[in-house]
This record gives structure tokens, sequence and C-alpha cells, in this order.
């Protein structure tokens, strides 16, 4: 079958690389890169680290507001697809790439798989629950991490062609931490030690774009004097930049470039705690074992919380502190995230 793939943001490369491996063994994948991400440490870092094969279009749309993007990315999606004819089309997680490639896809009637149906952070001030909506409400084939997933859709009447096949980020981690922890130097170059530091990540506009959350946070990390290593997003740069926040950052955080996949699984990996409101890193820290503080009120991955590997604290910089000092996981990890088999899964699901 031929097979268009969409990614365009960071997460998506990872999920993708994959998922392209499986589906390349029995089709012919077409892949198709928004240029909604493009810096070489956003975009052609994970290409180049995962073998991910070159995209045969990349469609370079570039940064913008919301509609002004999704817009142009659907114009330029729907031209490759009038062309290129293809039978499926795949798009991963929640990005404004998704809701383009969906839409395209579910107007010219080519069937759509959507990888991650069904998250609900039942925030819809985040742009990324719309895509999840829209999304899943046109897809054909709802490829679900998780059970919740599954009833999230129940609860909106989409039952067919939802299927539970484990996380694919599971699969990302279980192929390359091994090869992390052989190939990272990350960790001798920043002059860490193992399980005495913590890693912070933030991007989400409800905290970049709010001088108040983000003075919190770096206020939160100066406080618990811990050694702090920060791969800052470009989004999140700029807001610091513009809030005169770069320049007066304490003395035990370390602001650094964003990091590739490999010395991110090293970093995440041998820390002592974790500090983020990405949804992917979420539950890798999960899949990790080590303690998650979210810089959010809420989360799609409620599963994490479960068993108290998860905490959300928002952008409050004493529960921040408080937990930085004292959060401790309740219980033992389950395999709530499947076994390492989803892109096996996924690829038995698309050939029947
Ligand atoms: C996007 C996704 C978000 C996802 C995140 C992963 C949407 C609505 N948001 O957020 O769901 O969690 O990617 O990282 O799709 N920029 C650069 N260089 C780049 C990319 C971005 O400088 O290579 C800067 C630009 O100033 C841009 C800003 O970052 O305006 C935001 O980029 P954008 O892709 O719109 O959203 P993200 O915040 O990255
Ligand atoms: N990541 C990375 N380098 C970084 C920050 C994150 O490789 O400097 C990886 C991270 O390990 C995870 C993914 O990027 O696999 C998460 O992407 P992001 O946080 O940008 O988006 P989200 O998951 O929130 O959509």
């Amino acid at each position: 079958m031929k097979i268009a793939s969409i990614v365009g943001a960071r997460p998506q490369f990872i999920k993708c690389a994959p998922l392209s491996r499986e589906l390349r063994t029995e089709h012919e994948e077409i892949l198709i890169h928004t240029g909604q991400h493009y810096d070489h440490e956003m975009s052609d870092i994970f290409f180049e680290e995962l073998n991910i094969p070159k995209p045969d279009y990349n469609l370079g749309i570039g940064s913008g507001n919301q509609g002004e993007q999704t817009g142009k990315m659907l114009i330029e999606i729907e031209k490759v697809f009038l062309k290129e004819k293809p039978e499926m089309v795949l798009v991963y997680g929640d990005t404004n790439s998704t809701l383009a490639g969906g839409l395209a896809a579910s107007k010219l009637h080519i069937k759509l798989a959507h990888v991650e149906a069904g998250l609900r952070s039942f925030d819809r001030r985040m742009p990324e629950e719309i895509n999840r909506i829209l999304s899943d409400q046109v897809s054909d084939l709802l490829l679900c991490p998780t059970q919740t997933a599954i009833d999230n859709l129940g609860k909106e009447g989409i039952t067919e062609g939802v299927h539970l096949v484990g996380d694919v980020m599971m699969d990302a981690l279980e192929y390359n931490w091994k090869v992390a922890r052989e190939k990272s130097r990350i960790l001798e170059e920043l002059e860490l030690e193992k399980g005495k530091y913590v890693v912070i990540t933030v991007h989400r506009p409800g905290n970049t774009d709010s001088k108040d959350s983000m003075s919190n946070i770096i206020e939160a990390l100066g406080q618990s004097g811990k050694i702090t290593v920060f791969p800052v997003h470009p989004r999140t740069m700029k807001y610091m930049r513009e809030y005169g926040i770069w320049d007066n950052i304490p003395s035990n955080v370390k602001l650094i470039q964003p990091v590739g996949y490999l010395d991110m699984l090293r970093l995440m990996g041998d820390a002592e705690k974790i500090l983020t409101d990405s949804g992917g890193i979420q539950k890798e820290a999960y899949m990790l074992e080590v303690p998650c503080i979210t810089l959010r009120m809420n989360t799609e991955w409620v599963e994490t919380l479960g068993d108290g590997w998860n905490v959300l604290v928002g952008a409050d910089s004493k529960k921040i502190v408080k937990a930085l000092n004292e959060f401790k996981p309740r219980d033992r990890k389950k395999d709530i995230f499947g076994n390492g088999f989803a892109c096996e899964k996924i690829r038995e699901i698309i050939n029947n």
C-alpha cells in the first residue's frame, strides 16, 4: 500500500523513526515534512541520529500564527496528496501538522490513521486539544496508546476503527536506550554526576507566554539550589530574552541548546528528577523510572499520576520547590505504555 506519513515537529520525528522502519518492510511510504520545526537541533539532528529516511517532501512552512501555519500546511499537503495519490495517510500526535494532514486527507476521502488517538487534557485553551479532538473526528483508524484513550473516544461516540496498540514512544525508547548509554557523552561534557542533577524542559504557551509563569519557574529552580540542566526550546528562549530572564539565570541552572534524542535520553535517565510541561517527556520519565514534576495543572497522560510517578504543580514556585525537595513515587511502575511492540501492531492493523 502507498502510505503518506506527515511529520513536522520534534516529537513526531522521534515517533516516526520506529514506525517508518516497520511500515517500510511491507509498504511504500512517502514521508512529508511540513517544516513546522526547522532549526538543525529541532529537526535534522533527529533524522541523522535516528536514521529516519530523508523526507520525500519538505514543505518549508515554518512558524506562524495558529491559523496561518495550519492553513499554509493544508494547502501544500493537499497538493502533494493530489500528485502522489496515497491510499492511506498517517498522522502523529496533536500538533498543527497533525490537524492539517488529517483535514487534507479526509477532504480528499483518503483513509486516515491517527497515531496517539484519543488523548485528552480537557483544556480547550491548548491548541493541541483542538488538534486532537478534530483529528480523531476525521480518522478511520484510531491507534490508541492506552485504555484511557479508548475510553475518551467512547465518550465522544467514536468506537469504530479504534485499536489499543501501546505507545510508539516506548518502541523508540527501547530501541535507542542502549545506544544512548553507549554513544552519548552529555554527562561528561556538562560535568554532571548521575543522580545529582535535575533536568527541565518548558515550551507550552501556557508557561512561555506569561512572564509571571516563567519567572516563577526560574525562581523555584534557583531556590532549590539543585544543579539543573535546561535544554531551551527556541520558543522559550525567545520569551526568556524578551522578559529579561535570560541574562539573570541562577548560577545552579545551566541553559543549553535543545539536544538530540540520544543525549536527551541519557540526561533524563540519569537525572534525580525531571521537570517538564512536555507530553512526551512525562511519558519518558515514567518509562525510565525517574520522578516527574509536571509544570501544568492537567495532563493527558493521567496514568502516570495513578501510582505517583508524576505530580502536577503548574508554575507555582512553592509547589515546584516542595516537589523538588520532597516528591517521591508511591508505588512500583506498571507497564502502562505497552511493551515496545506498538509499531508491529500498527503494521498488522494496517495490513488488515
Ligand atoms: C509545537 C506544537 C506542540 C509540540 C511542540 C513540540 C502546535 C500547536 N504546537 O509547539 O504541540 O508540543 O511543537 O516541540 O503544533 N521556533 C524556532 N525554530 C524551530 C521551531 C520553532 O525558532 O525550529 C520558534 C519560532 O519562534 C516559533 C516558536 O518557536 O514561532 C513556536 O514554534 P511552533 O512550531 O509554532 O510551536 P511549538 O511551541 O514548537
Ligand atoms: N527532546 C529532545 N531534545 C530536547 C527536548 C526534548 O530530544 O532538547 C525529546 C524528548 O525526549 C521527547 C520529545 O523530544 O522524546 C518531546 O518533544 P517536545 O517536548 O518538544 O513535545 P511534546 O511531547 O510536548 O509534544
